[in-house]
């Protein structure tokens, strides 16, 4: 198996979208579930060109072949006060975990965090979630706090840990 990264791309948006519905079937750690994003073709499209010339705001796919296994996204502000930050979002397809698909994903965010000039990396995991926070731990990210029943699945409230890694000493 040959895993390949790259940015996302608008000619990505129809795979994508069925994608993230595979991967929101596959585990209930995610903002959504089999439903995926309720968003269209267009929609999708239209934001993935919105990312190509956007440094604070970008999306990273893994691939076998031409086939998505893997996708992550930084997300920041363009205001002033929070430009520093990028807030991290990563899925791997369940047949490729384990395989250093996320780890592959995580360190080409972190590497472009810091080439376009952030400070701090945050994100939200269940706090069940030890996958995801072994990965995490692994890239030097620190637990920070909890946010109390912030997912409501079927009726059953979880719990989420906010996680931050620090690309500089910033005060
Ligand atoms: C979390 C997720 C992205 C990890 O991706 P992955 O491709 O399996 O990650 P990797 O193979 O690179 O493994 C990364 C680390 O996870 C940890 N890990 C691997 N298997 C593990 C297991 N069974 N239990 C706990 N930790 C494990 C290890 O620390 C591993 O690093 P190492 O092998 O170098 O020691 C993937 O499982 C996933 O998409 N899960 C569903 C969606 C999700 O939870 N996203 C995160 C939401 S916050």
């Amino acid at each position: 198996m040959e895993i390949t990264y790259r940015f996302a791309v608008p000619g990505d948006a129809a795979q994508l979208l069925d994608y993230l519905k595979t991967v929101g079937r596959e585990s209930d750690n995610l903002t959504f579930g089999a439903e995926g994003l309720p968003i269209s073709l267009e929609q999708e499209t239209k934001y993935l060109e919105s990312l190509q010339n956007d440094p604070c705001n970008q999306m990273f796919l893994a691939l076998d072949g031409e086939k998505i296994v893997g996708n992550s996204s930084l997300n920041g502000s363009k205001r002033p006060r929070l430009a520093h930050r990028r807030e991290l979002g990563i899925t791997v397809l369940r047949d490729y975990w384990g395989r250093g698909v996320g780890s592959g994903l995580m360190e080409r965010m972190i590497n472009y965090a810091e080439e376009t000039g952030a400070e701090l990396i945050t994100l939200a995991v269940r706090s069940d979630n030890l996958r995801a926070k072994a990965l995490y731990r692994k890239y030097g990210f620190v637990p920070c706090g909890t946010w109390p029943g912030y997912f409501r699945i079927d009726g059953k409230y979880f719990d989420v840990d906010l996680m931050a890694l620090r690309l500089t000493k910033a005060e």
